[in-house]
């Protein structure tokens, strides 16, 4: 284990300096969106959420998430902040709809579902420490559009990818869109955020104009910031991963050659990829691990894989979100979310969507 995560290290190292990567495993997945669709439950499309457990239908800017949280999935144990995003289905060619199971990233093999999160505070030899500021309380943002479908839309975004994985340690041949042949190791969705904030707003209507890329150049070059967005912040990274492997027969996949795997907002071309985050580190945690520039930071307070897993839920909205009836035996919110995914047998329509996938919010 501890071998292991040293080599996904030093994966990432040849790249990036030290970097902050941990685990944050499954709190719940549910139709909530307490940035685009506050006070919504349900909201329009099913997303999973890692972090801490005061999560919610609103979440006011004003009482931040460590003020209301008592556990975190996260393995920094003083991370409150949540993460989510929308959640892969297989469209079986019968018309139904089957939740595609996730995989753990290389060194977290512990961790239910959930997603690995980076916050770089600057590459090798490009800038050096101290040259970020981490986010404040209330800090919130949204990258991608969930109701994109096309290359010219998604090309807005400049980091929202997917990586075909041949294998845990593929990193290369990153694509705009849903990879079009079946991948071997499964499916990884990458969501990296802009690096520049204005300064001032901690949210803003659309949740990203507070946010912007670098003038010129890149985060990972040290692009300069914009006038408009002076001030540069740690570069937020999610990796997610699909285990697609069992749906790659090729009798499972439809006859017409196009792919077969839909987001939970209807997009079967990938350009809808999209993230959310609501800061929620205790004190100024982040910002002593990017200015120390750590990557196990033992100045953070850390938990184990198994702690994060322990902490789940609530859950806010329950429907079918697998195609199966709930067991008396698995109704304690604990344990539905798992026994659901082993009892799937498919669904006529993805929760809130009706079944011809022209859906746009
Ligand atoms: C969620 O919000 C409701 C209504 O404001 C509140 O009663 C509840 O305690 C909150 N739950 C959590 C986990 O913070
Ligand atoms: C539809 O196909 C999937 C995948 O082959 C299968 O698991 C599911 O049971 C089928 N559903 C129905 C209603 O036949």
């Amino acid at each position: 284990m501890h071998i292991r995560f040293l080599a996904a290290v030093a994966l990432t190292a040849s790249t990036a300096s030290a970097l902050l990567r941990f685990s944050c495993s499954q709190l719940v997945v549910e139709r909530l969106d307490p940035l685009v669709n506050p006070g919504m439950a349900p909201s329009p499309h099913l997303h999973q959420i890692v972090g801490g457990n005061a999560f919610n239908v609103t979440m006011d800017p004003a009482t931040p998430p460590p003020s209301q949280a008592t556990c975190t999935t996260c393995t920094f144990a003083d991370d409150f902040s949540n993460y989510w995003t929308a959640i892969l289905y297989f469209r079986a060619r019968n018309g139904s709809f089957i939740r595609v199971p996730q995989k753990p990233n290389m060194g977290f093999e512990a961790a239910n579902g959930g997603m690995t999160v980076y916050y770089t505070p600057f590459f090798t030899g490009r800038g050096g420490p101290g040259t970020v500021t981490a986010f404040r309380p209330g800090f919130r943002m949204l990258i991608g559009k969930q109701e994109y479908r096309t290359r010219e839309e998604a090309s807005r975004f400049r980091q929202l990818t997917y990586t075909c994985l041949q294998n845990i340690l593929t990193r290369t041949g990153e694509t705009l869109d849903m990879p079009k042949r079946p991948c071997p190791a499964g499916i990884m969705s990458n969501v990296r955020f802009p690096t520049c904030w204005d300064g001032k707003n901690l949210d803003t209507p659309d949740h990203m104009a507070h946010v912007a890329y670098p003038a010129s150049g890149t985060f990972e070059n040290n692009g300069p910031c914009p006038a408009s967005h002076p001030v540069k912040i740690p570069q937020l990274f999610f990796e997610v991963i699909w285990d697609t492997s069992k749906f790659n027969a090729k009798d499972l996949w439809p006859e017409d050659g196009s792919q077969p795997f839909v987001w939970s907002q209807g997009d079967e071309t990938g350009f809808g990829n999209h993230g959310d985050y609501v800061f929620g580190w205790k004190d100024n945690a982040l910002q002593i691990a990017m200015d120390s520039n750590c990557d196990r930071c033992p100045q953070l307070k850390s938990q184990s894989l198994a702690t994060g897993n322990k902490c789940i839920g609530p859950l806010h909205v329950r429907e079918k979100i697998d195609g199966c009836k709930l067991l008396p035996l698995f109704q304690s919110q604990n344990d539905v979310a798992r026994a659901m995914l082993t009892m799937s047998v498919g669904l006529d329509a993805i929760p809130g969507l009706t079944p011809d996938l022209k859906y746009r919010n």
